[in-house]
């Protein structure tokens, strides 16, 4: 079923659709996230570079969701990756949030020519043993990268989120990530609304099946293993893209929907090996 949970560690289990908040701010960050965990989210997607950790900590703390059922992310920019600087922002996501604990802590981007994730990566393990965090992994890790962090500190993230989407489907990076146990989350899942959208592949396919093209593109997250964090500001989109995780998509489904890949697919060339953020 593509529906079930994975657990990349005996005590996380990751729902099959998770929640992204980019640009949710404020009051209305908070309306909109306190709607996504009525809809049934249970993973929401922070950072501290999103400047919404508040607001995500917010909607958490005012929703009747158990505080254990509900799976809440940040992520370390690229300026605080020396050791002592990581520590105070994971300090400071985790206050900013007004939660006691995240239960999924990230580093955003690799920056290689900073050359200072290892030594992120080692904070974030400190903040694991003081459970400030419960998890930890990274985001726009190249294979390279992830098996540094493993050979210097015996450490493997549980997720590595990326890039991906049908026009830029990571068949190379999803395969490396699983074979060292990393599940692959998704960000801009739905190509930020582009032209993917109107692909007739999808449209064709959304059609046959009463669906949304959004719902088909989330389906194929699921079907390839992958959880999407797709962003949706009215309760009608959150809902449906939800739902998408109910919807098994046919092997052959699956291939016309691969056959969108293009070599060049990132939404901004924001390749890791050379693009950074701070
Ligand atoms: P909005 O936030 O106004 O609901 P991504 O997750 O790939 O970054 O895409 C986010 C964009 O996709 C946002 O502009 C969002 O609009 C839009 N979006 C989210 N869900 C749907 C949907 N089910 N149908 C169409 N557009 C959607």
């Amino acid at each position: 079923m593509p529906s079930t949970p994975r657990s990349p560690s005996a005590d996380l289990s990751l729902p099959p659709v998770g929640f992204g908040t980019a640009a949710l701010r404020g009051e209305h960050g908070v309306r909109t996230v306190a709607a996504a965990l009525d809809a049934g989210y249970r993973l929401l997607d922070s950072a501290f570079n999103y400047e919404n950790e508040g607001a995500v900590g917010a909607a958490v703390r005012a929703s009747g969701v158990p505080r254990d059922e509900v799976i809440v992310t940040s992520k370390l920019p690229g300026r605080h990756h020396a050791h002592d600087a990581a520590v105070a922002t994971i300090e400071e996501s985790v206050y900013r949030t007004g939660l006691d604990h995240l239960d999924l802590y990230l580093i955003h981007w690799p920056n290689p020519s900073q050359d200072r994730y290892v030594e992120a990566w080692g904070a974030l393990i400190e903040a694991r043993e003081r459970g400030l965090v419960r998890h930890i992994g990274v985001s726009n890790f190249l294979p390279e990268h992830v098996d540094r962090l493993v050979a210097e500190t015996g450490v493997t993230p549980v997720v590595n989120q990326v890039e991906l989407h049908p026009y830029f489907p990571q068949a190379e990076q999803r395969a490396a990530d699983a074979a060292r146990g990393i599940v692959t989350e998704a960000w801009s899942p739905l190509g930020r609304a582009n032209s993917l959208l109107d692909e007739p592949v999808l449209t064709r396919i959304a059609a046959d099946r009463g669906v949304t093209v959004a719902q088909v593109i989330l389906a194929w997250h699921v079907g390839l293993g992958v959880l999407p964090l797709p962003k949706a500001t009215s309760p009608d989109r959150q809902r449906q893209n939800l739902e998408a995780a109910d919807l098994e998509l046919s092997a052959e489904e699956m291939a016309a929907v691969a056959g969108l890949a293009r070599p060049d697919g990132r939404n901004n060339d924001q390749d890791p090996a050379v693009y950074e953020e701070y």
